[in-house]
């Protein structure tokens, strides 16, 4: 699930464009356009438009399609958990895959990745596709696992493991901060923390900055970094809201419950 939030400097664009925001399970739909919207201003490129085809208002399957002057590029490509089969999807009737330059992934969470050998060979997308080394290496793990250990029938089955091996030539990787430009669109990323190898995408459209997070933790682990500030702020953000206004508690506090205490003895066990 997720929050978009728009800047006002959105809404004071000389050349008026307009923010649309469509979206499916009661995500309603939503179009914010400057009030000083001038005729000249109705060019269909020059409205960005922001599609939620999955994980608004919902959890699971994020999938979010975005166009401004006739550049399109998607964000994440998961599945739902709760459901099987096409059902499981986002919705990708809703795009012509075809036309999508840029092809976003977060990290390797099912949720946000496991579309993707699906998305590659079986729609007609032929783009470009962008993961961190580590989301690459760990996604071709466990969507191979997945595929192994899921009880699915065979009509059911998105994809298989030779969908899987084929998907990974397609995969091109993206260092931390790098800058990569395709078809007029730039875009680096930033740690996110979550997960080892979580980015969140900084893209830039003629001067127009979108920051789309994924899941990101501003908690530095044990392991992982905290995710980043970005150096240049967003016109728009889209963020992952799902524990959005949730308290968590501190670490210390949760490594004291009770789990903790009753699987320290083994722990120690196994170390010493
Ligand atoms: C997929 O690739 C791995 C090597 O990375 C190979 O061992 C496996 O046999 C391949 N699977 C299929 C179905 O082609
Ligand atoms: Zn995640």
């Amino acid at each position: 699930m997720f929050t978009l939030l728009y800047f006002e400097l959105l809404l004071n664009f000389v050349d008026c464009r307009a923010l649309h925001i469509l979206g499916k399970n009661g995500f309603h739909g939503t179009t914010l356009t400057s009030e000083a919207a001038c005729a000249s201003a109705s060019r269909e490129d020059d409205k960005l438009i922001i599609t939620p085809l999955g994980a608004g208002n919902e959890v699971g399957r994020s999938c979010v399609y975005m166009s401004y002057k006739g550049k399109t590029v998607l964000f994440d490509c998961g599945i739902h958990p709760a459901y099987s089969g096409m059902a499981a999807l986002p919705y990708f009737d809703e795009i012509d895959p075809s036309i999508i330059d840029v092809l976003l992934i977060t990290h390797f969470h099912l949720d946000h990745a496991a579309s993707l050998p699906y998305f590659l060979e079986k729609t007609t997308f032929k783009g470009r596709v962008f993961m961190t080394y580590a989301t690459k290496a760990i996604y071709k793990l466990l969507l191979t696992d997945y595929v192994k250990v899921s009880k699915v029938s065979v009509e059911d089955m998105l994809f298989d493991e030779q969908d899987i091996n084929a998907s990974m030539d397609k995969i091109e990787v993206i260092d931390f901060h790098q800058t990569v430009e395709v078809a007029g669109i730039r875009f680096w990323c930033y740690t996110a923390g979550h997960v080892l190898g979580a980015a969140m995408f900084m893209v830039d459209i003629a001067g127009v900055r979108v920051l789309y997070t994924g899941d990101y933790s501003r908690e530095e682990d044990r392991h992982l970094r905290a995710a980043e500030t970005p150096q240049f702020s967003p016109d728009i953000c889209i963020i992952e809201s799902t524990y959005g206004v949730q308290h968590h508690q501190p670490r210390h506090i949760r490594e004291s419950d009770s789990l903790m205490l009753s699987i320290q003895p083994s722990l120690k066990g196994v170390v010493s």
